[in-house]
């Protein structure tokens, strides 16, 4: 069985495309039987395509989020995975309401409490300049670089 970690933000069109895809590929990259995923709070996107924007940072980053459908994290997906990351504290929140059990909602995490910044938002850069997308990227490499070393070692 792989290792099963989601992403989620409010749209998943900007922010948990672009942590599933630099995830996808650390863990490809060191050989890991790890599946990523990512999903949206909200509605509005599903069935669409990344956002415009997030794709061109992440073509600027040398990533590719072509292939990227928005979907919207259910309550029943924490049975689906080990470990679901908000993007910022809002979803976080989000995600731990809509938790069904004390166990689903202690597998949410905040990304870049993997970065040792604790309690810090990825902020929304959706609607904004090339500048917020590219800080955004940043941000999401970092603290995944962090979450791959922090997997358990029986999937390292
Ligand atoms: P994301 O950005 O949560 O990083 O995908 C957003 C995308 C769309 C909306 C909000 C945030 N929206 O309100 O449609």
């Amino acid at each position: 069985m792989p290792y099963r970690i989601c992403f989620v933000c409010l749209g998943n069109i900007c922010r948990s495309p672009m942590a599933a895809i630099v995830m996808r590929g650390l863990v490809a990259e060191a050989g890991l039987d790890v599946e990523v995923d990512s999903a949206g709070t909200g509605s509005w996107h599903v069935g669409g395509p990344a956002d415009r924007s997030a794709l061109s940072a992440l073509t600027r980053g040398g990533y590719d989020g072509s292939q990227h459908v928005a979907r919207q994290f259910r309550p029943s997906d924490f049975a689906r995975y080990d470990l679901v990351v908000g993007l910022d504290r809002a979803n976080v929140r989000d995600l731990r309401r809509l938790a069904p059990s004390p166990e689903a909602a202690a597998a949410v995490r905040l990304l870049r409490d993997y970065a040792g910044v604790p309690d810090l938002d990825v902020p929304d850069p959706y609607g904004g300049p090339d500048v917020e997308f590219d800080d955004a990227l940043a941000l999401v490499v970092e603290a995944c670089r962090g979450l791959l070393a922090s997997l358990p070692t029986t999937v390292r």
